[in-house]
């Protein structure tokens, strides 16, 4: 919070200056945000290969890891759909109504942690929350094991992503391989990613006055880094709560996680790649236009209500975020046998 009020006050003080140069534009940038790097980092114990991104894309799309053998992964971070789906908040087992909106999976493994709440470590510790989650996929560790292990194909597959080990298929290797699959899911080139590599003419005036609103005003504060968000935790309502229609006071946020009375309705600010693509917004899904958004934003966040001028130019400089969509082919799945568990509706 400390630092937060640090960075407001920074950027406060520089939005009094003249409007700045192109060149500046872009040194200014440069000081808050990353473009995509073209070389992924590797995630922590979990060395990526062919065979094991293979592998996690079947799984990513095999809808037999779910219980009703119905849900994939894809049904909720649908890479047709920048890699979510839709939803206010997501459908699962049963026609199960959960309580967040799904996040997208592009570029996910730039974020701190994972989940509106950052209640999971990494991608890897990410995917076997989803699985068993009752509202979800309503699988077991045992159950996935044995489906996979039913179906020859499958064996093979483990055997060639994990040479050498003694019991290949194993529900921690099926979320090690949907690490590796999600590692190829990301999304460069954007035209702010370009822009900051030194290409002044890619952005129009306009969405460079965005780009000038967004540091000036302060939503760099929290917005900032490869992902424009992702990277850390904020009260969702640092000036002024939101009403309970969007922020729904059930759900107290990082609180869960951390058990500390300050991080009550505490998020992780979501990352804005994409973010034209990905309505509706906040962890309630209930605003389903990205002006409105940023108005919300503006009152609670800043205390500020930004007038439609301002609105208009800072969603223009969003939409520069969308990037270069992963362009995957679906994967053929193969076929269950006679020994595979039936489908549990
Ligand atoms: C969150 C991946 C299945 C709904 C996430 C996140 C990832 C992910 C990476 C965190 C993104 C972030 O924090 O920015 C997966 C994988 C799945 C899967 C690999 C399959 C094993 C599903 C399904 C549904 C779903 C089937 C819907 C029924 C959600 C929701 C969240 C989420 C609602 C946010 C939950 C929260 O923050 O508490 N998922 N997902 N996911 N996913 Fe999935
Ligand atoms: C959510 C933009 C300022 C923290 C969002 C979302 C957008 C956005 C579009 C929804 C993203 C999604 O649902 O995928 C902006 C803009 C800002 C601004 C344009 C400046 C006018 C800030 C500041 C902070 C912050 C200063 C931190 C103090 C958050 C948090 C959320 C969020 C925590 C998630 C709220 C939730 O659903 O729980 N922001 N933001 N934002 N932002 Fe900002």
């Amino acid at each position: 919070m400390k630092r937060l009020l640090a960075t407001l006050a920074i950027v406060m003080m520089t939005s009094a200056a003249p409007a700045v140069a192109q060149d500046q534009l872009i040194e200014d940038a440069k000081s808050y945000f990353e473009p995509i790097p073209t070389v992924v980092p590797a995630p922590k114990n979990n060395a990526i290969t062919h065979d094991k991104v293979r592998l996690g894309k079947m799984l990513f799309f095999d809808p037999r890891l779910s219980s009703s053998h119905l849900l994939s992964c894809n049904t909720c971070h649908n890479v047709g759909l920048a890699g979510a789906d839709g939803l206010s908040t997501s459908v699962g087992h049963g026609w199960q109504k959960g309580p967040r909106n799904a996040p997208t999976v592009l570029n996910a493994l730039f974020n701190v942690a994972q989940f509106w709440d950052g209640r999971a470590e990494d991608l890897k510790a990410q995917a076997k929350g989803p699985i068993q989650a009752g509202v979800e996929m309503n699988s077991k560790p045992e159950r996935v094991v044995e489906v996979l292990k039913s179906i020859p194909a499958y064996v093979g597959a483990f055997t060639e992503a994990f040479p050498g080990e003694e019991d290949p298929v194993s529900f921690d290797n099926v979320a090690k391989a949907i690490e590796a699959f999600e590692t190829t899911l990301i999304t460069p080139s954007s035209r702010f990613d370009q822009f900051l590599e030194g290409n002044t003419t890619v952005m129009t005036a306009h969405e460079k006055q965005g780009l000038q609103l967004f540091m000036d005003k302060g939503c760099v504060a929290c917005h900032n880094g490869v992902n424009i968000g992702g990277n850390d935790y904020y009260p969702f309502g640092v000036v002024e709560q939101p009403g309970a229609d969007i922020l729904p006071r059930a759900d107290k946020g990082r609180f869960a996680v951390t058990d500390t009375a300050s991080d009550e309705y505490v998020f992780r600010a979501p990352p804005l790649r994409n973010v034209a693509l990905t309505a509706p917004y906040f962890h309630s899904g209930n605003v389903w236009h990205l002006k409105q958004a940023v108005a919300v934003m503006g009152t609670a966040q800043l205390g500020e209500d930004l007038n439609d001028e301002e609105i208009d130019a800072i969603v223009a400089f969003l939409d520069t975020l969308t990037g270069e969509q992963p362009q995957v082919e679906y994967p053929l799945l193969p076929a269950s046998t006679d020994t595979t568990p039936l489908p549990e509706l």
